[in-house]
């Protein structure tokens, strides 16, 4: 895909669709600022070539109505801050006002449209809403790579209407998990967790394939317990998913992938703080209690695992770390990873908030901004927004 290094931004008028779907704290300040700080590289190399750069992004999900709690001013602030420049805020995203607003920006200004969902035709890819926004700019430039898995009218609708490019977070995005799922050097293992494994099920299809060890931790190990004829207590599990498990087993079996399960587990009576906690072995899981975290035994024994590997990709967390007492399993997790001499990325989501919290996201290779569109690339499915984009050719 061509990015806009491949084409002349200078003086032009530059729509760049940013994932600033930022967390916000009980005050509706912003908890976490990753995201925004990952769009100033782009925002920086278009304001150094004097393009007017016009940004758009969604925040949370207001259902097509205006949310004052929602507006992207706070964002707008953010990004003065961090660019150490001004940047408008605008309170729409399309119409006239938008329109004069635009038309009044010299090179290098910035200016922030209104939360793109405010309109429910972001989503439903109204053609007027598409033209209303496209008629703004003389380029598009994708950079919101945790977006890029919507088929919304900023996403995939205005891309058609202008030349379309890849910014530099979307380009460094795509590349970290094209170089791991194509060309990993070996050792390559992936650790698997989260609540789920519904949720998992098409990442782990397509990645057992390309690993040489797999580790499945988390809530959805309950579901592989089960598979194997363990009791999982009060755990969730997804009754409907023991044959798909079965089935990633056998598919792990058969290349001479390495599949392994936590051997202890911390378990509560339940996912509250101060609940009270013990570690079993994974076999010996009380009828009454829930699985919180991965036992101290797993914490060792992965570690061991991973630091012989030189690529590791992850995705989901260990337990329920935002409750500090079933955080270990998760943090020691983390921990292997900073320490490991090879490549490492985070694949987005709550395992990029894991991280972040941890303070370990700098030694990592890459953490993606993605949760849902890191899962997509991960199962090896093709983003619709980076489908939507002009190809660079041949060169
Ligand atoms: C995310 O937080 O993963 C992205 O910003 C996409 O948000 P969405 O799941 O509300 O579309």
């Amino acid at each position: 895909k061509k990015t806009i290094r491949d084409i002349d931004v200078r003086g032009k008028r530059v729509l760049v669709r940013a994932d600033l779907n930022v967390p916000l704290d009980d005050d509706g300040d912003i908890a976490d600022d990753t995201r925004i700080r990952a769009s100033l590289p782009t925002i920086r190399y278009l304001c150094e070539r004097d393009a007017r750069v016009i940004l758009c992004s969604h925040l949370d999900r207001p259902q097509g109505v205006v949310v004052e709690r929602l507006r992207l001013a706070l964002v707008a602030n953010r990004l003065s801050v961090l660019l150490n420049r001004p940047v408008a805020a605008l309170r729409d995203c399309v119409g006239p006002e938008v329109e004069s607003a635009v038309a009044a920006m010299s090179g290098g200004d910035i200016v922030l449209l209104e939360n793109l969902r405010f309109h429910p035709e972001e989503k439903t890819g109204d053609p007027a809403f598409v033209e209303g926004l496209a008629g703004l700019a003389d380029v598009y430039v994708n950079d919101a790579f945790g977006a890029s898995h919507r088929a919304h009218a900023s996403v995939v609708g205005v891309p058609g209407r202008l030349p379309a490019v890849a910014g530099l977070l979307l380009e460094k995005e795509l590349d970290a998990f094209t170089r791991i799922l194509q060309n990993p050097e070996r050792p390559f293992a992936a650790v698997i967790g989260g609540a789920k494994v519904s949720d998992k099920l098409e990442v782990l299809e397509n990645i057992i394939p390309r690993v040489d060890l797999l580790i499945v931790g988390g809530g959805m190990a309950a579901t592989f317990f089960a598979g194997r004829g363990y009791g999982t207590g009060r755990s969730r599990l997804e009754a409907d998913r023991l044959d798909a498990v079965g089935r990633l087993e056998a598919k792990a079996a058969e290349r001479g992938v390495r599949l392994l399960l936590p051997p202890d587990v911390v378990v509560a009576e339940r996912l509250e703080a101060g609940s009270p906690a013990v570690v079993v072995p994974a076999a010996e899981i009380p009828e009454d209690r829930v699985i919180a975290d991965i036992g101290p035994g797993a914490a060792d024994e992965f570690s061991r695992e991973l630091s012989r590997c030189r690529t590791v990709v992850w995705n989901g967390p260990m337990g329920v770390f935002e409750i500090p007492e079933f955080a270990e399993g998760t943090r020691r997790v983390a921990a292997a990873l900073a320490n490991l001499d090879g490549t490492t990325v985070i694949g987005g989501g709550s395992t990029t908030d894991a991280v972040v919290r941890f303070g370990l996201a700098d030694l990592m290779t890459h953490v993606s901004t993605g949760g849902g569109a890191a899962l997509t690339v991960l199962a090896g499915k093709v983003l619709p927004g980076v489908e939507a984009l002009d190809d660079a050719g041949e060169p």
